[in-house]
């Protein structure tokens, strides 16, 4: 049976967010479709429920609701007068509006409120489920159950600060996650780094129930990586060796965030060379249809003569710092 999910997307990088909920869901055999898309949300159709272990593995989506209702009527007092007595089980609930302040919370959440039966507690600080609903050009209304939490606020537990090994040059865990969410993967499917560092993307790939294989032309970084996935409970195949051993290796897709000139090591290589090298390394590791996800600074860099270049998103840091995310596909 289709459902309609409402996507709030989190401020980061909106493109990046509703692609990598788009090909998280085609990945576990949802068929997505997107709709209606404004501000920070999206409304995705699916050929069936989510399951909660779907809505974990989202690092970019701050909450995924089910959508009850949703029209182009403007007057949301309209719409709930039309609204059928709503069924909680026994759930207890709040209500709450999802852009602050639009129109009076309180206003609505007492019309709302009208269509729940009074067996329904009200729990303003931890209930069952919240009703939620937003006003813009559409009017919508959604069901989210407390207990299907994505990992928006959870995966910073493996924020570097919390980590015993730190590095500077680690990427978010929001954005690792997502580019491990690109790839076509599936728990139990092997994702390599093989340029690991201290393991930032390993730890959410192994967090999402993915065998991973780290490799790291450090010892030092080898040690850093099988320390940080320790630390988090999780665990993965770590050994120090170049690029060059990914053809050595059986894997699904490679997620990987190559040095990029500024305080990580190369073992004195020029990055343009070493990254002209992987490429191909690369290609004759892979199988068709399997995808690489890179982080780079520079996309020229990048030879995709034997890949499909599938998205290409851009990530910027600081002034003077933009990175790039690309997906790649085997042809
Ligand atoms: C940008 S860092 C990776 C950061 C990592 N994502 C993290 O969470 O810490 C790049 C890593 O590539 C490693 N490296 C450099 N040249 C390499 C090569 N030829 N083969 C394998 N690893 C290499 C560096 O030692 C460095 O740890």
């Amino acid at each position: 049976m289709t459902s309609e999910y409402l996507f709030e997307l989190g401020g980061e990088n909106k493109e990046l967010a509703k692609i990598e909920a788009e090909e998280l869901l085609k990945t576990e055999g949802y068929n997505p479709e997107t709709g209606f898309e404004e501000g920070q949300i999206v409304i995705i159709k699916t050929s069936q429920k989510l399951a909660l272990n779907t809505i974990r593995r989202l690092g970019m989506t701050k909450r995924v609701s089910r959508i009850i209702h949703s029209s182009e009527e403007k007057d949301i007092g309209k719409v709930i007068e039309q609204l059928p007595t709503l069924d909680l089980g026994k759930n207890s609930f709040a209500i709450r509006q999802i852009r602050r302040n639009v129109i009076s919370e309180r206003k609505i959440a007492i019309k709302i409120g009208r269509k729940i039966p009074i067996e329904n507690e009200i729990a303003l600080d931890n209930p069952d489920v919240k009703i939620l609903f937003y006003t813009g050009s559409r009017t919508i209304i959604s069901i989210l159950e407390e207990n299907s939490t994505t990992a928006y606020k959870s995966c910073l537990e493996h924020h570097v600060r919390y980590r015993p090994y730190f590095s500077p040059i680690s990427i978010h865990p929001r954005i690792a996650r997502s580019m491990v969410n690109l790839a076509n993967c599936s728990p139990n499917d092997t994702v390599l780094d093989p340029f690991c560092g201290t393991g930032g993307i390993l730890i959410e790939a192994a967090d999402m129930g993915m065998k991973v294989k780290g490799m790291d032309l450090l010892e030092k970084m080898v040690v850093n990586s099988k320390g940080n996935l320790e630390h988090f409970g999780l665990e993965g195949k770590i050994k120090k060796g170049d690029v060059k051993e990914s053809k050595n290796q059986s894997f699904e897709a490679i997620v990987t965030d190559p040095p990029y000139g500024i305080a990580s090591s190369t073992g004195g290589e020029k990055i343009s060379e070493l990254l002209q090298r992987t490429m191909t390394i690369f290609s004759e590791a892979m199988e068709k249809g399997k995808r690489i996800v890179m982080a780079i600074s520079n996309p020229e860099l990048i030879q995709t003569t034997n890949f499909k270049k599938i998205y290409q998103f851009e990530w910027y840091i600081h002034k003077s710092l933009t990175r790039y995310i690309m997906v790649l596909e085997k042809n």
